[in-house]
């Protein structure tokens, strides 16, 4: 989930820059414009941490951080980051007597001030039972029911999702071996590891497939496709099984971002899934490829249930809306993703996924409605049940 910030500034320019700033980098904030009104909302809204001005009106930043301090006992501690104009060693003494962890001298850098946030909130971090838990271990995989319907897209930006706002741990696979896009979307080069490290090495243990691992600023762990198409062929059906296993233990969620063919490689990845989600939109090319889809998963064994649909860019103008097309497919669809092109492809082409810097879009909206969805059927009884199958 992403970190909540209060930002307590009775400048409204000071807290307009820094809820921006803030927000760009992924954070949810709160404001408040007097040292009562910081207080009070530091009891209301539970923030990740404060930023708290010196000078303020009815009660002063030290008053305020006195407070808190005095309130919160040995039960909690939030950081508070105190901003000051003040240049005298007494009053950044004062400050950290008060109860500050830490303080920032106007005007600031705004890379410094995120590199003094990001480092009290993992100091701060909650060591509690939620981390400790053993994960989840859900393995869902993303299938077009053609090309370019937005697969990739869903897949990056629900794994983000998950994370961010869901506080699960993920690791997203590029399952497109030949021609993978995660490196695009996520502005990663060609001299980052791969899933070739992993097939390539005598034997699959954890130890292999966590140095492998490459980190996502957003936070989600990733497995890269080969670096080209011939490489790609070093990757056998046997592999992913064995790779899912070993990830199973570490992650709550494994996306795999598969390409169309339902080849043996790709049966084994679905499979080893929980849940299939078909990316379709409405149109009757679509239609016809769910249709089979859903053939092929009946004739493999599979219940219906573990495809689950969801229609991309639902409230685009294709002349097929959503009732017909359930019409023609005879079920539901269960899961819909908003029309956005713009938010869609410049998120592409700047590398920067918008569940990571514009989750406060109407596309990012949409994609978290639906991450929430997954996350929920995870803990009803019908993937309980899908499991066990
Ligand atoms: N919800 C959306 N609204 C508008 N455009 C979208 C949406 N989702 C994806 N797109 C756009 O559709 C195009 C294809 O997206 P993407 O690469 O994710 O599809 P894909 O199904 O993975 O394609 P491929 O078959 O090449 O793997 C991109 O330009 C992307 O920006
Ligand atoms: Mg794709």
């Amino acid at each position: 989930m992403a970190a909540k910030i209060l930002v307590v500034d009775d400048d409204p320019n000071v807290q307009r820059l820094l809820q921006y700033t803030l927000k760009q980098e992924g954070y949810d904030v709160v404001t408040a414009s007097d040292g009562a009104e910081g207080f009070r909302l530091w009891g209301s809204a539970a923030p990740d941490l404060i930023l708290l001005d010196v000078m303020l009106p009815k009660l002063d930043g030290y008053q305020v951080a006195t407070k808190i301090r005095t309130e919160e006992g040995t039960t909690g501690h939030v950081p508070i980051i105190m901003l000051t104009a003040e240049r005298e060693v007494e009053q950044k003494v004062r400050g950290l007597r008060a109860g500050a962890d830490d303080y920032l001298i106007k005007p600031f850098h705004p890379a410094e001030l995120m590199a003094r946030i990001k480092s009290l909130l993992a100091r701060f971090a909650p060591k509690d039972s939620l981390l400790a838990r053993p994960p989840l271990g859900r393995v869902h995989s993303f299938y077009g029911a053609k090309g370019g319907v937005g697969t990739t897209t869903i897949a990056i930006n629900a794994a983000i999702a998950l994370h961010r706002e869901l506080g699960r741990k993920v690791c997203l696979i590029d399952g497109n071996l030949q021609f993978g896009d995660h490196r695009v979307f996520l502005d990663l080069g060609l001299d980052r590891k791969s899933i070739v490290d992993i097939v390539t090495a005598p034997s699959i243990d954890q130890d292999l497939v966590r140095q492998v691992l490459v980190k996502h600023d957003s936070g989600i762990d990733l497995v890269l496709a080969p670096p080209s198409p011939e490489t790609a062929e070093l990757v056998t059906p046997e592999h992913l099984p064995l790779i899912l296993d070993q990830l199973r233990t570490l992650y709550d969620y494994i996306l795999v971002d598969i390409d169309k063919r339902l080849d043996d490689i790709n049966l084994g990845i679905i499979e080893a899934s929980e849940t299939v989600f078909v990316v379709m939109t409405a149109d009757l090319s679509c239609l016809k490829n769910v249709r089979l889809v859903l053939e092929t998963i009946t004739h493999l064994g599979y219940e219906q249930e573990k495809v689950q649909l969801v229609l991309n860019r639902s409230n685009a103008f294709t002349g097929i809306n959503v009732k017909s097309a359930e019409g023609a497919l005879k079920r539901t669809i269960e899961h819909q993703v908003i029309n956005e092109y713009r938010g869609a492809i410049s998120a592409l082409n700047s590398g920067a996924p918008f569940m990571f810097t514009k989750a406060d879009s109407v596309l990012g909206g949409s994609l978290l409605h639906f991450a929430r969805a997954v996350d929920k059927r995870a803990m009803s009884g019908a993937a309980a049940r899908a499991i066990a199958r």
